[in-house]
C-alpha cells in the first residue's frame, strides 16, 4: 500500500512515543507477536486489546501508511504495542530471537515472476524470519489472492513448515479472527479468504 504522505506526517511520526526500540523492549515480559505489513493497523491494535498477555510490534514499510496507523493506536494507552517503520527484512537487527508468532495479512501479491522474491513468503524472507523467532516458528497468513496462497503454501512447506490448519473459506472456521482493513474491504466484495497457520520446530 503506497499513500501519498498525509500532510500531518511528520508531525504524527515525530510525536509517536510507541515505537520499538531494542534497549526499552516493553514494560513486562510477555511472548511476543509481530505482524509485517499492518497497514492502517486495525488488526495490530484490536489484537493487543483483547490479549494483553501478549506484546505486538507492527511492522510497515512505508512512514505514509504507519502515520495512520500511529494516528489510530495515540488514542489508546497500550503498554503491549509497538510499532518499526521499516523493510521485514531488517527487522534481525531489531528484534533477533525474540519473537514467537509472525501475522502475514493480506502481503503483496507481486503477481510477476521477476519479483517474487518480494513476496512476504518467499525464501529469501522466511530466511529473515529465522532470526526472529526464539524458539519454535510460527506463521499466520491471510489473503485473498489464490496465486499468492498457492505460492506460500509450497515455499513454507519447501521451507520446512508443517501446515497446521489451512482454510479456503476462513470466514466459515471455527477461528477468532479479527479484520484487517483489506479484509473487510475483500469480504464486501464476496471474495473469500484464504488461511494458513504453519509451524517449524
Ligand atoms: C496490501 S497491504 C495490507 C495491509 C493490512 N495488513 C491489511 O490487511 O489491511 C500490505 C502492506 O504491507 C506493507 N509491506 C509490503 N512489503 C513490506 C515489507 N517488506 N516490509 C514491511 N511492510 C511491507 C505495505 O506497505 C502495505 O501497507
Amino acid at each position: 500500500m503506497r499513500l501519498r504522505n498525509p500532510k500531518d506526517k511528520d508531525e504524527v511520526i515525530n510525536s509517536c512515543t510507541f515505537f520499538y526500540n531494542k534497549e526499552e523492549g516493553f514494560s513486562k515480559e510477555q511472548p511476543i507477536h509481530l505482524e509485517i505489513g499492518m497497514g492502517k493497523g486495525n488488526f495490530i491494535l484490536n489484537m493487543a486489546l483483547v490479549h494483553p498477555n501478549i506484546n505486538f510490534i507492527g511492522v510497515e514499510k512505508y512512514s505514509s501508511v504507519a502515520s495512520l496507523a500511529i494516528k489510530k493506536i495515540r488514542e489508546y494507552d497500550l503498554p503491549n504495542l509497538k510499532i518499526i517503520i521499516t523493510d521485514a527484512k531488517n527487522l534481525p537487527l531489531i528484534i533477533p530471537k525474540k519473537v514467537e508468532c509472525i501475522y502475514l495479512n493480506f502481503s503483496d501479491p507481486w503477481p510477476k515472476d521477476r519479483h517474487a522474491k518480494r513476496r512476504l513468503t518467499s525464501p529469501d524472507y522466511l530466511k529473515y524470519y529465522d532470526d526472529l523467532f526464539k524458539n519454535r516458528a510460527q506463521i499466520i497468513m491471510k489473503t485473498d489472492n489464490d496465486n499468492l496462497f498457492r505460492y506460500s503454501l509450497e515455499t513454507l512447506q519447501d521451507y520446512g513448515y508443517k501446515l497446521e490448519k489451512i482454510s479456503y473459506d476462513l470466514h466459515k472456521e471455527d477461528i477468532t479472527n479479527i479484520m484487517t482493513e483489506y479484509e473487510e474491504r475483500f469480504t464486501k466484495e464476496g471474495i473469500k479468504i484464504k488461511y494458513v497457520h504453519a509451524t517449524k520446530n
